[in-house]
């Protein structure tokens, strides 16, 4: 934190911007949401928009642009081909990475099936810190498998590591030399790794992983669409990084890495994604995929006013002030809610709080959904929208059975530099009040379960009538506030 109060009581994270557009919300009574969440089948991707208080469920591609960013909007250069706009952003991919050669793609899943495509082969194995849902979706599409190595104190929900996401090094090396180096995809780092909450990767941890993936001559692969929390956590947490520059650990990171991937949903707070390397025969075997599913190289099925948009965020990605409101924002919403008793992933993370559903509702088993049951219980408690990162998030095994997630985890996201700080304790607040009457929050089933990505548009229902309790014990509890 930049700046310290006077007194310690007053000690809360102080953004160093201002708002200047703002957005109208509404909250319904809860009797309505009630409705709302079962009409859409007990899934927050289901829910519109205009019926939420607090949209938690994401952080990409809802995080506020800045004055600069909408006015780099104005200068887009339309263009199927050539556009100055790509020229820009290529530009500034090169001083902020280093790098030379850029690919654009819609988003970060673009980029993914780019990477599937090119370097992916049935029977191939591609390594990793921990899967995100895309990512797997993508590989496995192709014939590929997934193995994770986190290290096991990634999975413990509550926790002081402070870089939960690192790559155990022994097991990879391991895992390497057992399917022989020709048989490994590539192996790739999730920065700010999402789905175990969010969890950094140290500097140290990643530059080792590049080492060893040079030493098999297997290709590394980092996903940095979470990169900016990351970069954040290891100024934060790791000594040799407290006095780096932002810059300089991107360039690091570029310099040792062979290929960068990221979704512009999240950094760089636009949107539309890039791959991004120092490798001409890499980018060249890439490339050959971009016209055949995203547009010309010059804009890569992004708008160029998007494209705009990341330059001027990419830059914007390196300032300390901008990087840090988000990890202070969760860090106090954890923190609050910590103190509350309720059970949080820590250390705090990035990309948003996330509650431990399995110690939240510990009687009800994975196969009805813990973590989507208490997702439903918050919008009916407080008309704010979260997401289910568990059971549901995961897919089947080949042969029909449940795959039950390592953790239990409902994401309450914090779009960066979108919510107010009473904002955030509201949220707080409410969770609290779900927390202390957690005994009448139920068990979800499927109404309708889609054989792929089931969590985008799967529809489910309460199993007994504990929706309707809770909305009782609401109204016992808050009278005729909304
Ligand atoms: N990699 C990571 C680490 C992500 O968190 C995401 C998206 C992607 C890749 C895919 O990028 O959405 O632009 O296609 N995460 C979003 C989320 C969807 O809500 O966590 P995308």
């Amino acid at each position: 934190m930049a700046v310290k109060f006077y007194l310690p009581e007053n000690q809360v994270p102080l953004e160093m911007h201002k708002v200047r557009v703002v957005q109208k919300l509404s909250l319904h009574p809860v009797e309505e949401r009630k409705n709302l969440m079962q009409e859409a089948g007990n899934n927050t991707f289901l829910l519109h928009n205009k019926d939420i208080y607090m949209d938690m469920l994401t952080d990409s591609g809802v995080n506020a642009m800045s004055d600069l960013q909408t006015a780099a909007m104005m200068q887009a250069d339309d263009a199927y081909a050539g556009s100055e706009s790509f020229y820009r952003f290529a530009r500034a991919v090169k001083d902020v990475f280093g790098c030379d050669y850029v690919l654009p793609a819609h988003q970060g899943r673009a980029c993914e099936n780019i990477l599937s495509e090119a370097f992916v082969k049935p029977d191939k194995v591609t390594l990793m810190n921990f899967h995100f849902t895309t990512t797997k979706a993508h590989i496995t599409r192709v014939g590929g498998r997934v193995i994770e190595l986190v290290k096991p104190e990634g999975v413990i929900p509550q926790s002081t590591v402070p870089f939960k996401g690192d790559i155990d090094l022994e097991k990879l090396k391991e895992t390497i030399e057992e399917l022989g180096p020709e048989n490994v995809g590539f192996v790739r780092i999730e920065a700010g790794t999402n789905l175990i909450g969010g969890q950094p990767v140290s500097l140290e941890n990643m530059l080792a992983v590049s080492d060893i993936c040079h030493h098999y001559k297997v290709l590394s692969v980092l996903d940095a669409s979470l990169l900016q929390d990351n970069i954040y956590f290891m100024k934060k947490r790791e000594a040799q990084c407290k006095y780096m520059e932002t810059k300089e650990i991107y360039h690091l990171l570029a310099d040792k890495m062979d290929i960068i991937y990221f979704s512009a949903r999240k950094l760089g707070f636009a949107r539309g994604g890039a791959i991004i390397t120092h490798n001409k025969k890499l980018h060249d075997t890439m490339m050959e995929y971009v016209p055949l599913y995203e547009g010309f190289l010059t804009y890569g099925g992004i708008d160029v006013r998007s494209i705009e948009a990341m330059t001027q965020g990419l830059y914007e990605s390196l300032d300390m002030e901008y990087l840090s409101q988000g990890p202070e924002f969760i860090e106090y919403l954890v923190n609050e809610l910590s103190a509350y008793g309720v059970p949080m992933i820590t250390p705090p993370g990035g990309l948003g709080a996330h509650l431990d559903a399995q110690a939240f509702v510990p009687d009800m088993p994975h196969n009805q959904y813990p973590a989507a049951a208490v997702g439903a219980a918050l919008y009916i408690a407080g008309g704010i929208r979260g997401m289910e990162r568990g059971t549901l998030s995961e897919q089947r095994e080949p042969d029909g059975t449940e795959r039950y997630a390592e953790m239990e985890l409902q994401r309450l996201a914090i779009p960066r530099r979108v919510f107010t700080l009473s904002q955030v304790k509201y949220c707080a607040d409410r969770v609290k009040w779900l927390w202390d009457n957690r005994q009448l929050i139920g068990g979800l089933e499927w109404v309708m379960e889609p054989p792929v990505l089931r969590f985008f548009y799967g529809r489910l229902k309460q199993i007994g009538h504990w929706q309707e309790e809770l909305v009782s014990k609401f109204r016992q509890d808050f009278g005729d506030s909304l």
